[in-house]
């Protein structure tokens, strides 16, 4: 029986180590704290849509509602010999008035495009799913490919309420 937190354990291709997605919980502010400053300054931009310099704030309000029903933050960590490091996040937070549920999502840097971001969206509309919500919608700048790019592979569609400068997305959940 896994433990309750734990949505999948994969090999990703290239390391040695194992991937393990979770839920995470107070107790992991200050490994994403370190994670979030980690990121290059493009990633970090891409992921808060513009410049944060309070990131150990922002690692506190991620984790802060831990166990509250309509959010929850999934953190990446790759364990390798005992140690474990955060290699991506992703932050769902449910909008009951839209009734819809919304997220951030980023991954470090030297694992993009190893298949991170795509484990995550599954975990995350499992999660969300699980929790009784129905659809996801995000948005993001119309110049950013890779996420453009991540939500169309997670079978998100292109809503056409965006502008000239974003893009709005959104996928209904089976159940
Ligand atoms: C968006 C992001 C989370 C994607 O994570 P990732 O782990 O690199 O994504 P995956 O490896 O799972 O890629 C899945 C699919 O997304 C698409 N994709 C990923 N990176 C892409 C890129 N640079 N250009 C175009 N498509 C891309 C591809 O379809 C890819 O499948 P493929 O590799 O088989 O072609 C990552 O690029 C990131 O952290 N970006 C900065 C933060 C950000 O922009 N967040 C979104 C706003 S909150």
């Amino acid at each position: 029986m896994s433990q309750p937190s734990l949505d999948a354990v994969v090999e990703p291709d290239e390391t040695k180590g194992t991937l393990r997605i979770r839920t995470a919980s107070v107790s992991d502010v200050e490994s994403l704290s370190i994670y979030f400053t980690s990121l290059s300054t493009t990633t970090r931009n891409k992921r808060f849509m513009g410049a944060r310099a309070d990131l150990a704030v922002v690692a506190a309000e991620c984790v802060a509602k831990a166990g509250h029903p309509d959010r929850f933050t999934l953190l990446a960590e790759l364990r390798q010999e005992g140690q474990s490091t955060i290699i991506g996040e992703t932050l769902y937070a449910y909008d009951a008035a839209s009734r819809h549920g919304d997220f951030a999502i980023s991954v470090a840097d030297v694992f993009q495009r190893k298949g991170v971001g795509l484990k995550m969206m599954s975990a995350m509309e499992r999660h969300a799913s699980d929790l009784g919500h129905e659809m996801i919608a995000a948005e993001t700048a119309r110049a950013n490919a890779e996420m453009r790019g991540l939500a169309k592979k997670a079978g998100f569609e292109d809503t056409g309420l965006g502008d000239w400068q974003s893009v709005h997305l959104a996928k209904r959940l089976s159940r």
